[in-house]
């Protein structure tokens, strides 16, 4: 502590400013003799130690793989801790951290990741889904981090936790501090959650790539990135809620109550579904405590609830913020909002079982979970009707508003995939779906459908709120993205849906002698169409939120698309501001 705070001294014994007489002060003395901020020390003190801890480990370490990441660990908290240190000697604000003031700043870099990490792992996606396309043409003997088996989870990884978890971090950050009417609790700590989470996310990513992993779907990563991550979340769960706990509207409102759930529930399955032994402290293999059946019911215990928890509350945070917001009408039924939250998470967390029907699990616990499935399907759309009947009196925003038009697709991609869901976990049913294309197809519609439309409503909502902007750089482009993504989505989980039942239908088909009609590499063969057409849906997908992140970026820097301006709203503009197009910033929202 006295240490760090001599550094920051040190930093800031320059001259900075001018007192009211004339003097030259440093920044310490203009912003009061109140000393170093108690969270910047703080962050301080922590990195630094991390810093020597894992140079350490990365000096001692048996793989090249730990070396690399414990180095590479040790890097990042060297330049965060640097980073903190000149930032903060090179403001002269009063109050660093003013509490008048909301910390937008973090949301605006969250905005900046969560298309960075989406455009990427939407990259992945496409390059996998040509791997299994043309297995030929894509297959890299030399450079094994490029092989399928090492790309999928960097795939699945970087849409649903680099993506995803930025969207979640950044938007809950966005409404925790408006629904609360304060500023984020915490400080400089906000920023060690935002920064520690894009560490977080490169470990995971350069393992996945050095084939390191874990085994375990969605939880790939290895007992040290683990144990970061579990740092970092405890750091965000502490952030959040110390932000509810000073709030000044008396309310919680229920968007933050899906957030917390997202929050506590991720914490509590991810250091559960984590229970490892690792060889050596200085090694990067570690094993999980549990075995056989246990292991796999507590990792669909884990990857059925990420689903729920990470895919599902969280982005209803964002469906009952931003739409009322959007549209500019209240919640259809606050007291359903209620009953929603309430019947979802109690029912969500006992279905994990039906990811293991006809296995080694008791016959009973594999029942449980088709009935908790069945019975998620009625919270589900009752969720999805609240959000689509907050419409009512605003319909018209849907041929006006392609943001709008956007979220509420989403909601109809939310209310399929939740009635398919509970379909597929019926154990008859299942025994066509599993293994097959099918849930690859399910998982899509959820995740491109839901998770992606009301993902990219909130981001061009929060874009043009944060920066202030009456109207995105172009609202053409929306619609053009609006249109491929759903072209796309569409002819992602059609074909998808035909590969599956169709497999699925040749596996179990027997000739008159009982033996089986087809061998398994005619299945894949009769696949090969339905995985051209995936591959063309990827790709208009991508497109899509390429041409999202342009619009995102000019907006952002206030441009506006003048040939998409009537006459009298261009000349207004122009006379505005004669030379540029940069559009004038709104009054604060
Ligand atoms: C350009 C868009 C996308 C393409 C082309 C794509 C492609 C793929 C491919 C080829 C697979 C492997 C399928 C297999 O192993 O047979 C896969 C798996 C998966 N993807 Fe995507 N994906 C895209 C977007 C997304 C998004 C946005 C999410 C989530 C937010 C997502 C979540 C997943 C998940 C969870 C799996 C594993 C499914 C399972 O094991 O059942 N994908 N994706």
């Amino acid at each position: 502590m006295w240490f760090f705070s001599l550094i920051l001294n040190m930093v800031k014994a320059t001259p900075d400013g001018y007192n009211a007489r004339g003097q030259t002060v440093t920044n310490m003395q203009l912003r009061g003799a109140n000393g170093p901020d108690i969270s910047v020390v703080s962050v301080g003190i922590f990195t630094t130690l991390l810093a020597f801890i894992t140079l350490y480990v990365a000096s001692r370490s048996v793989d090249p793989g730990m070396g690399f990441h414990a180095g590479l660990l040790s890097a990042g908290f060297v330049l965060g801790t640097l980073a903190l240190v000149f930032w903060y000697a090179g403001r002269d604000d009063e109050q660093v951290f003013d509490p008048t003031k909301y910390e937008d700043g973090i949301v605006k870099a969250g905005v900046f990741a969560s298309m960075f990490w989406g455009i990427a792992g939407l990259l992945v996606g496409v390059i996998i889904a040509l791997q299994l396309t043309y297995p030929n043409l894509f297959y890299f003997d030399q450079w094994g981090f490029t092989n399928f088996g090492r790309l999928r989870p960097l795939h699945t990884s970087a849409v649903i936790f680099a993506f995803g978890g930025n969207v979640l971090i950044s938007s809950s950050f966005y409404v925790v501090q408006r629904t609360c009417r304060t500023r984020l609790a915490g400080g400089a700590w906000p920023w060690f959650v935002f920064w520690g989470y894009q560490l977080f996310i490169v470990i995971a990513a350069t393992g996945y790539l050095m084939g390191i992993t874990q085994s375990k779907e969605y939880a790939e990563p290895e007992w040290y990135a683990d144990l970061w991550l579990t740092i970092v979340w405890v750091g965000y769960l502490f952030v959040f809620l110390g932000t509810i706990w000073k709030r000044k509207e008396p309310h919680i409102y229920v968007a933050n109550w899906f957030y917390l759930s997202f929050i506590v529930t991720i914490a509590m399955l991810h250091i559960v579904n984590n229970l490892t032994l690792p060889v050596s402290l200085f090694g990067s293999k570690s094993y999980i405590a549990m075995a056989g059946v246990q292991d796999a019911l507590t990792q669909w215990w884990y990857g059925h609830n990420a689903v729920g928890f990470f895919l599902t509350t969280g982005f209803l945070a964002i469906m009952y913020y931003f739409i009322p917001k959007r549209v500019n009408r209240p919640v259809y039924s606050y007291r359903l909002s209620i009953v929603h939250f309430w019947s979802l998470i109690f029912i969500y967390i006992w279905a994990g079982p039906h990811h293991l029907h006809y296995t080694a699990l008791p016959q009973w616990a594999q029942t449980l979970g088709m009935t908790f499935s069945l019975m998620l399907w009625m919270p589900s759309w009752g969720g999805m009707i609240n959000g689509l009947m907050t419409l009512s009196g605003a319909w018209d925003k849907l041929r006006t508003d392609p943001v709008v038009r956007m979220m509420v697709l989403s909601l109809a991609f939310y209310g399929m995939s939740t009635f398919e869901g509970p379909l597929m976990s019926v154990r008859a049913v299942n025994s066509l779906s599993h293994y097959t294309e099918w849930g690859i197809g399910h998982v899509h519609s959820g995740a491109l459908g839901w998770v992606g439309f009301i993902s990219f409503g909130a981001l061009y909502c929060m874009t043009q709120y944060l920066w202030k902007r009456p109207r995105m750089y172009s609202i053409a482009m929306v619609e053009w993205h609006f249109w491929a993504a759903t072209l796309g989505i569409v002819l992602y989980i059609t074909s998808m849906w035909v590969a599956g039942i169709m497999e699925g239908l040749m596996w179990r088909s027997y000739n008159e002698f009982g033996f089986l009609e087809y061998s398994f590499v005619e299945t894949v063969e009769a696949k090969h169409i339905a995985y051209i057409i995936r591959s063309l849906g990827g790709v208009l997908y991508l497109g899509g939120a390429i041409v999202m992140a342009y619009n995102l970026w000019r907006t952002a820097r206030g441009d506006t698309r003048l040939s998409e301006l009537s006459d009298a709203e261009r000349a207004e503009l122009l006379s505005n501001e004669p030379v540029t197009t940069r559009a004038p910033a709104q009054p604060a929202e």
